[in-house]
């Protein structure tokens, strides 16, 4: 559920475009107040940190702030955080010191650190960080109006509560970088997994599930405004169960699938992120069943060894994961899977690593996102392991974990040469206005020569002629 570009870091990469800066334009400024002050907004880390940002700019939007990508230009500047791994927060320290700048030559504005980073540090961040003006936690944005106000009267605005309830449910998100074809929605928050590496629990609080029917409303709304594709987001998506208080019915991760491709058989559904241990061979089936759900899994597997599997506290082990892998493919020979794997966890071994290596090979992933183990305070990993083995030793490995992902990813595209793809056009390729961007249901980007007549939001056929290990070339064969 990241950025496509798997690095030594990781992800925690700015998803904004620098180039883009200073042009205030926005896919959708709801025009109908006068707006006379502006917000400034990055985000970090997951996909569910993007759709909380769209969620931040709608109350925004409704308090008379207009969105600008101009930072200098604005009166509000917000850093969406994320704690995944000490590099995510090292970044937005980073930041934080250039709008340090801008908060100098511009007195008045305010800054704001919204996300997880805000929820793990709390008030410790206004004491580190003496210009932030607001904290607020991923369960405290309907707060934002009283804690702006807060800071406009001189007083540091702080609320970092975690709520049980809270889904933003009735919040129409404010779309922000949209290309107008594909977008997210949040179906669930929180997280009750507690993998014993991972911070999220702790910044996201304990898992609950959005109401359904407003999921599909949202789904059948961007759908009448000429979205083609949706991303069901959280961070265990088979694990949603949503009961409706009127009839007691209960909604799984399978029903709710099957409600959203009932939209329209042109929109199409993805989702992420699948635990191993909750995907259910009713959503396998589902998927196979529709169409319009695409056929790409991301089912990160961490490692590939069942020792260090039960130390993370994943709660599945190697055969485990390989009987699901199995039956993916059985169930569905064309579909692509994805993972995201941490190299150098506490003890592990060399043979170990080599295991995650023969995972990689074994499930074949059309690609990965790809870490080293990154100690978060208050884990129970963090509690309870040493973090024994080197940076050095850490870095190596992961170098072996990503060179032979991209071979695999290779061989994976090499093996679409000669295929026809049913491909959502996205807009233009980074690279030419003469070519345009989409992907196939398999999440692959595939790249071609543009045609007359078509344009973003419309569904076209392209053969593949060339592959490398991230995109697809073709032509469009209709
Ligand atoms: N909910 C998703 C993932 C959330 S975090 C899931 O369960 O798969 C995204 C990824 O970051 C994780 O899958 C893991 O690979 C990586 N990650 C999480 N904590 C980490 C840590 N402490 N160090 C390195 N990588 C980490
Ligand atoms: Fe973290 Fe595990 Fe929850 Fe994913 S499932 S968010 S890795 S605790
Ligand atoms: Fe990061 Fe929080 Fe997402 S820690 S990965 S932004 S849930």
């Amino acid at each position: 559920m990241y950025n496509n570009n798997p690095t030594l870091e990781g992800i925690g990469n700015k998803q904004i475009d620098e180039s883009k800066q200073g042009d205030v334009f926005y896919a959708e400024q709801v025009q109908s107040k006068v707006k006379d002050k502006h917000f400034y907004i990055e985000s970090y880390g997951c996909q569910m940190n993007f759709s909380d940002s769209e969620i931040v700019a709608s109350i925004l939007n409704d308090m008379g702030y207009a969105p600008t990508r101009n930072m200098e230009a604005s009166d509000l500047i917000l850093i969406n955080t994320c704690s995944i791994r000490e590099k995510a927060e090292d970044t937005v320290r980073k930041r934080l010191r250039i709008f340090d700048k801008v908060k100098a030559k511009r007195p008045g504005t305010l800054v704001g650190v919204l996300g997880c980073m805000a929820e793990r540090l709390k008030s410790k961040l206004l004491d580190q960080e003496k210009l932030v003006d607001l904290v607020v936690g991923p369960d405290a944005y309907r707060d934002i109006p009283k804690l702006v106000a807060e800071a406009e009267g001189g007083d540091k605005g702080i609320n970092v509560f975690l709520s049980r309830e809270e889904t933003y449910a009735d919040i129409s998100p404010l779309r922000l970088d949209s290309n107008g074809v594909t977008a997210f929605i949040s179906i669930m928050r929180g997280c009750d997994n507690m993998c014993s590496f991972c911070v999220v629990p702790f910044t996201r609080g304990r898992e609950r599930s959005r109401n359904a029917f407003s999921i599909v409303a949202e789904a059948t709304d961007l759908y009448q405004r000429g979205y083609r594709e949706v991303t069901l987001l959280g961070q265990n998506v088979d694990s949603y169960k949503w009961e409706n208080p009127e009839t007691t019915d209960k909604v799984t991760f399978a029903n709710l699938l099957a409600m959203v491709a009932a939209v329209h058989p042109d929109l199409r559904v993805r989702f992420s992120t699948s635990h191993p241990k909750d995907i259910t061979d009713e959503v396998l089936y589902t998927m196979r069943d529709h169409e319009n759900i695409c056929k790409y899994i991301h089912l990160p597997v961490q490692s590939g060894n069942s020792r260090v599997l039960e130390l993370m506290n994943r709660t599945y082990d190697r055969d485990w994961y390989i009987q699901k892998i199995d039956r993916v493919y059985e169930i569905m020979p064309d579909c692509a899977v994805s993972s995201d794997i941490i190299a150098g966890f506490c003890s592990e071994t060399e043979e170990e690593h080599e295991e995650t290596l023969s995972m990689i090979e074994y499930a074949n992933y059309s690609m990965s996102y790809m870490f080293y183990y990154s100690e978060r305070p208050g884990t129970m990993a963090a509690r309870k392991y040493p973090d024994d083995i080197s940076l050095e030793v850490k870095k190596r490995r992961l170098t072996e974990i990503i060179r032979l992902q991209n071979q695999i990813s290779f061989r994976h595209n090499q093996g679409d040469i000669g295929k026809t793809f049913k491909v959502l056009i996205e807009g233009d390729s980074k690279k030419s206005d003469q070519e345009f961007k989409g992907r196939n249901s398999q999440n692959k980007m595939l790249v071609f020569p543009k045609r007359a007549g078509l344009k973003a939001g419309d569904y076209t056929y392209v053969k593949v002629l060339e592959a490398t290990s991230a995109t697809l070339k073709g032509e469009i064969v209709e």
